[in-house]
């Protein structure tokens, strides 16, 4: 904002060179109660430098601060507080808005460089659990968040589609599946195959056995085995793309765990020219003791590979081939020790980038206290979540709006945004509890309050003919009933650096929350659309709240309808 630079570049000519104005500007607060202004500079770390009291310096830069933008100088504790002009903030920030649209908040913070980011990464042949789900979701605003702030962001799909689970399944099928129940009902039915497998195998040992050697034919291309795992793959990635159409979401790329089969030879010469590779209980390890961590499997005594030697080989070809300058993962807080492992080993392979590697963890999803388990068949399809959450939002829309022409569209994108907003409004390593009457809620912190917020300030521009693309040169308004509004709309820009600076959508999600709030209590004490000189002025405002709500929605992966 204009404002905080002013402020800044004030203040810095004032301060024996000490501070440079981005210096300054970092530091500058947003007072806790209104009464305070509208911006405060916290004098302490000055009142270090130049050893003097806080509340001395505070009182001489303020005697020295002026300008046009600021209506008063105020000086409490150790904090010099500016109070804005109202007339030419609001009308500098609505300027903004209107001319920058959606692009309001756009930043080149990220240079260009390319930041991976492996999300959703689910497991063939088992259900999308809910863990996939917030992985996806966060992952996806992660990186509508970085291509705002100025990163080339690059979605992968690692999909778990390799690994001695797979020996074990061709085993159960071949012993006990059907192909027609498989067609029907694939992950359903390859999940109760994997299910009897485990339970028969504790009366009879030797299935194991079979299935270690199902996965060693699997690892040197048998036909018999690639064909079944094949097709394993297809039908389930068929199903998760229905799930993926519903939210409207994309990768760059699906290179799962099978993609590196033949390219962990290579890192395994090379864990071993560096010397890193260590004999332990007949497995070939990476020792990590000196961090204080376990040793980090590379491969097994019957000389299969694991999960995170296919980590390894793939945080290889991602440098090599997408030359990120931040690499992140996506993934449960239960996988954090998996991550200190990977960076580590590649850190001690002598990769700088190992450093750029960040594991992004998220809590869990809780039914009733407790976590939601894809293990034993005890799952909630996630597909059917989406399907009834769509259709939850059908009936309200029948019940409030029953002329809407577009429904089953608008259903869609409530029922979705729903689930998808009770996600990302919690910082990302909270666990949250699932309850779909809590997202669907009209009320409150949910997804259907914000695209009704919304919707609602469309239908006010609709009625009072607004059209965008013209920018009032003059708003005859006080701002007085409108400053907290403006304040929001102001503070969008922030939201989005503070969401990419912590890789947290929930610092949109709240942004959101609290612009609708204000627009809403706005909306209830000022009749918009009263004829009045004020009324152009105080369309123009709707309208950016529109643009700003409709990005913040599209920054966490939803859609905003215009009617509901
Ligand atoms: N498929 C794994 C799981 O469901 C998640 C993979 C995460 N990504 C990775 N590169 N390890 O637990």
């Amino acid at each position: 904002m204009n404002f905080k630079k002013e402020f800044a570049q004030l203040l810095s000519a004032q301060v024996d060179g000490q501070l440079t104005a981005e210096q300054i500007e970092i530091v500058l607060e947003k007072p806790k109660q209104p009464e305070h202004g509208d911006l405060a500079f916290p004098c302490f770390s000055l009142a270090k430098i130049f050893r003097q009291a806080p509340q001395k310096i505070a009182a001489e830069l303020s005697e020295k601060i002026s300008s046009p933008l600021f209506e008063k100088v105020e000086v409490a504790g150790g904090y010099v507080n500016v109070f804005f002009n109202k007339e030419t903030a609001a009308l500098d920030i609505l300027k903004q808005v209107l001319s920058e649209q959606g692009e309001f908040g756009r930043s080149d913070a990220g240079t260009g460089g390319v930041m991976t980011i492996d999300m959703s990464s689910p497991n063939i042949a088992k259900p999308f659990s809910m863990g996939h789900l917030r992985s996806t979701v966060i992952g996806n605003s992660i990186a509508l968040i970085a291509e705002k702030s100025g990163f080339k962001p690059f979605k992968i799909n690692h999909l778990g589609d390799w690994g001695t689970q797979f020996g074990k399944l061709i085993t159960a099928y071949k012993l006990w599946g059907s192909e027609e129940k498989v067609s029907q009902n694939p992950i359903k039915e390859l999940l109760s195959l994997y299910v009897k497998f485990h339970e028969e195998a504790i009366n009879n040992p030797s299935l194991e056995d079979d299935g270690r050697l199902w996965f060693k034919k699997l690892e040197n291309g048998n036909e018999e085995a690639m064909e079944l795992w094949t097709w394993f793959r297809d039908e389930s990635l068929k199903e998760f793309t229905r799930i993926y159409d519903l939210l409207g979401i994309e990768f760059d790329s699906s290179a799962g765990e099978a993609f590196y089969n033949d390219k962990m030879d290579r890192v395994i010469d090379l864990i071993e020219e560096k010397g890193l590779l260590v004999e332990s209980d007949d497995a070939k390890v990476v020792d990590l003791s000196d961090l204080e961590l376990p040793p980090c499997l590379i491969k097994k005594s019957d000389g299969a590979t694991l999960y995170a030697t296919r980590d390894l080989a793939a945080a290889l070809y991602r440098k090599e081939n997408y030359n990120f300058v931040q690499s992140l993962y996506v993934v449960g807080n239960e996988q954090s020790l998996h991550f200190k492992q990977l960076i580590a080993v590649l850190d001690k392979m002598g990769y700088e980038w190992a450093n750029t590697m960040k594991h992004i963890p998220f809590g869990m999803m809780l039914k009733d206290g407790k976590k939601m388990s894809t293990r034993k068949g005890k799952v909630i399809l996630l597909e059917e979540v989406l399907a009834e959450s769509i259709a939850m939002s059908a009936k309200n829309i029948q019940e409030k709006n029953p002329n809407l022409t577009n429904k089953d569209d608008v259903a869609r994108m409530v029922g979705v945004g729903a689930v998808v907003f009770h996600d990302l409004k919690n910082y990302r390593l909270n666990d949250i509890e699932f309850s779909l009457e809590d997202m669907l809620r009209f009320e409150g912190e949910t997804g259907p309050y914000i695209q009704y917020t919304y919707a609602r300030a469309c239908s006010i521009l609709r009625k009072g003919n607004w059209d965008k693309s013209e920018i009032p040169a003059e708003f005859p308004l006080s701002w007085t009933e409108e400053w907290k509004v403006i304040t929001a709309l102001a503070e969008f820009p922030e939201a989005v650096k503070r969401a990419m600076d912590k890789y947290d959508p929930s610092q949109i999600a709240k942004y959101v929350i609290d612009l609708s709030r204000e627009f809403n209590k706005y909306y209830a004490e000022v009749k918009i659309l009263e004829p009045s000189e004020k009324k152009p002025a105080r369309l123009a405002l709707v309208s950016a709240v529109t643009m700003v709500v409709k990005e913040g929605l599209r920054l966490l992966g939803m859609e905003a309808p215009e009617e509901m």
